[in-house]
Formats: C-alpha cells, sequence, structure tokens
C-alpha cells in the first residue's frame, strides 16, 4: 500500500540470515522477513505487532537504515536509503528506542552527554549539544539530572532517556522496538503517554512494534499483522480490532483484548514453526482453524478490504 505522501517506504523487503543448523552444522538462510511492503505516511503512528521472533526486530532495523535488505528498497522521501546511514544524508533523520535503554546508553558517560551525542555528527559545539541535551531532558519529564550516569535511574526513567536521545536530530522517522516491554503496567502508560506528546511537539512518525496488542492498539491509527516473516494483514486500528480478517489476527486479538470478534477468533494452539522451514502455501495454516486444502498449495494473494486495509488469506472476501 504506497500513497504519494509517503515519508518511509519499505518495496518488497527480504532478509535472510546465514545460520548453521541441524547435527552436521549445515549453512542454511533463514528468511527473517519475506517480501514485506508497507508505507509510513509524515508524523504516523504505525503498529506493528506479531509473536515473539516473527521478525519485528529485523524489519525495524531494514526500517531504521540499522540493516542493510537482502532484497528490496527502503526509501526516505523517495530516496534509497544508502548502506551506511549514518554517515549519510539520511544521518539522523531516522533513529530508534530500543526494548532495554540500559544497553543502548553508555554506562560510562553522563546522560547529557549520550544524550546530546546524535549532535555531535551535525557538527554542533560541546557546550551548545550539552544545553539542548538538558533543555530535552526537562522536556521529557528529568530536569537538572544531565551529570548523572544510567546506572543512577530506574527503567522508566532511563526510557525517558532513550526517547530524549532518540528526538535531539528532529529525526522524521523513529522506530520504537518494544520500547515498553521491559516496564511495569504503571510506568508503560507514562511512556506511552510521553511518546505521543513528543509526537505533537515534534511531529516524528513512529513505526511502533510490539508483540502485545493492547499497546499497539492504544498507540497506533494504523496496525501490521506479522507472522513469520510475512504480513498477513494491514489496516486502520478500528476495523482490524472491530473486524479483523485474518484468522491470525482474530486470535491475536481473542488473547490479548478478550474480545469476541466476527469470525472464528479462537485462541492460537500450537508453536509458531521454524523459520527456517515455513510451512508451504499459507505460513498460518497448520494452526489455522479454517485451513482447507487450498491453504496448504497456495501462497494467498493480498485482497483489498477497504480503504487502507488488505488481508491475505483465501477465506476473506476482497472487494474489487
Ligand atoms: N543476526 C541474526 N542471525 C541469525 N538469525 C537471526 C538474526 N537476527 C534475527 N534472527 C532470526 O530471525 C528471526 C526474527 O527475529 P527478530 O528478532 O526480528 O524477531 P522479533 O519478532 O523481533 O522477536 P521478539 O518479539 O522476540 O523480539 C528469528 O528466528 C531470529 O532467530
Ligand atoms: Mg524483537
Amino acid at each position: 500500500m504506497m500513497s504519494d505522501n509517503a515519508l518511509l517506504q519499505c518495496q518488497e523487503v527480504s532478509k535472510q540470515f546465514p545460520v548453521k543448523s541441524g547435527f552436521l552444522g549445515k549453512k542454511r538462510a533463514l528468511t527473517a522477513v519475506d517480501t514485506v511492503s508497507f508505507s509510513l505516511g509524515k508524523g504516523e503512528c504505525l503498529g506493528l505487532v506479531g509473536e515473539s521472533g516473527c521478525g519485528k526486530s529485523t524489519l525495524g532495523r531494514m526500517a531504521c537504515g540499522l540493516l542493510a535488505p537482502s532484497k528490496g528498497k527502503i526509501l526516505l522521501q523517495g530516496r534509497e536509503l544508502p548502506l551506511a546511514c549514518a554517515q549519510s544524508w539520511a544521518a539522523g533523520r531516522l533513529q530508534m528506542v530500543f526494548q532495554d535503554p540500559f544497553s543502548s546508553l553508555n554506562p560510562r558517560m553522563t546522560v547529557a552527554a549520550s544524550v546530546a551525542e546524535p549532535l555531535a555528527a551535525r557538527g554542533v559545539g560541546r557546550q551548545e549539544r550539552l544545553q539542548a541535551a538538558d533543555t530535552m531532558l526537562s522536556l521529557v519529564g528529568l530536569e537538572g539530572v544531565g551529570r548523572r550516569y544510567p546506572h543512577e535511574f530506574s527503567g522508566g526513567q532511563r526510557q525517558r532517556i532513550a526517547v530524549a536521545r532518540a528526538l535531539m536530530t528532529r529525526p522524521d522517522v523513529i522506530v520504537c522496538d518494544e520500547p515498553v516491554s521491559a516496564l511495569d503496567a504503571s510506568v508503560q502508560a507514562q511512556i506511552l503517554n510521553l511518546l505521543c506528546d513528543m509526537q505533537e511537539q515534534f511531529s516524528p512518525a513512529y513505526l511502533f512494534i510490539s508483540h502485545d496488542l493492547n499497546v499497539v492498539a492504544f498507540m497506533c491509527q494504523r496496525i501490521m499483522v506479522m507472522y513469520l516473516g510475512r504480513l498477513l494483514e494491514d489496516g486502520p486500528r478500528d476495523e482490524l480490532v472491530k473486524h479483523a480478517a485474518h484468522p491470525y489476527t482474530q486470535a491475536l486479538l481473542s488473547a490479548s483484548l478478550g474480545e469476541r470478534v466476527t469470525g472464528a477468533g479462537s485462541p492460537l494452539q500450537g508453536e509458531q514453526p521454524s523459520p527456517l522451514h515455513p510451512p508451504k502455501g499459507c505460513v498460518f495454516h497448520p494452526r489455522c482453524p479454517r485451513a482447507e486444502a487450498i491453504c496448504r498449495k497456495e501462497v494467498p494473494e493480498w485482497r483489498v478490504l477497504g480503504e487502507n486495509w488488505r488481508v491475505r488469506c483465501h477465506f476473506s472476501e476482497g472487494v474489487a
């Protein structure tokens, strides 16, 4: 689904990792992301949801220019992202917030120095950088803490520092990879609200990744559902939550929102297969309550269900 005013576009992006598997350690290719296309508009918050290991972080890192796709293209305002993003025209325009802010902050640097670091690449002087970092830290609710070190903060505060750091270059896009998964429920809400406030103030677009559909539905106007490296459904949050079309989306909904949705909505059975041996046909068929012979043989095409809403299931009725 490509719109003309797209800020970030992923076009048929795949990522394969070489891995050794089996008793003899034979080299194989693991397909973590398989032919994924989507576009992210200016100031939009787009959700990416799916079970652990389905390829969300791999896609997020590619969308942020941290990892090169094996196939396909990623474009920022129509220009293809180069391999060494950090030293290119795209530097600072894409930022990432990780699940564990402790590992993304240097323990030997004061938080002001860490937050200021993305500005160094832009040639901003040290004093000016540190001052800007202090201002940004106040904006995320941490006033006068710039001379302290990361270990002196709680998990929630460290995530605030990571958000401040990501905002320093006023990026077009911030990829938030499970930004609240390591935090307890009360702190989760604070960080989600902070991300919303910061979006109002600085208007970055978010690619918001989580395994938790509740969190994604709270944050995002549009949601993409991923399974075993493929997108199976994507659409506006309200349509998706009320009338999920794919049995996998329905299962995620019944698991996380406890809601009965149209159609099956039975809870997920069994385990996600290994991406080293993806099932033939529709990748979800071994766990799908509706699977029939065609699902074991043929990969379903995208079917359009409405404006910006599409699904990949043999049994969904598309509109012409
Ligand atoms: N560098 C790598 N080398 C080999 N395999 C990898 C590498 N990075 C990821 N993978 C594999 O790719 C698949 C997708 O991993 P990824 O981390 O993108 O999943 P995820 O959806 O983010 O999972 P989680 O919710 O647990 O964070 C997994 O099977 C993983 O083992
Ligand atoms: Mg991940």
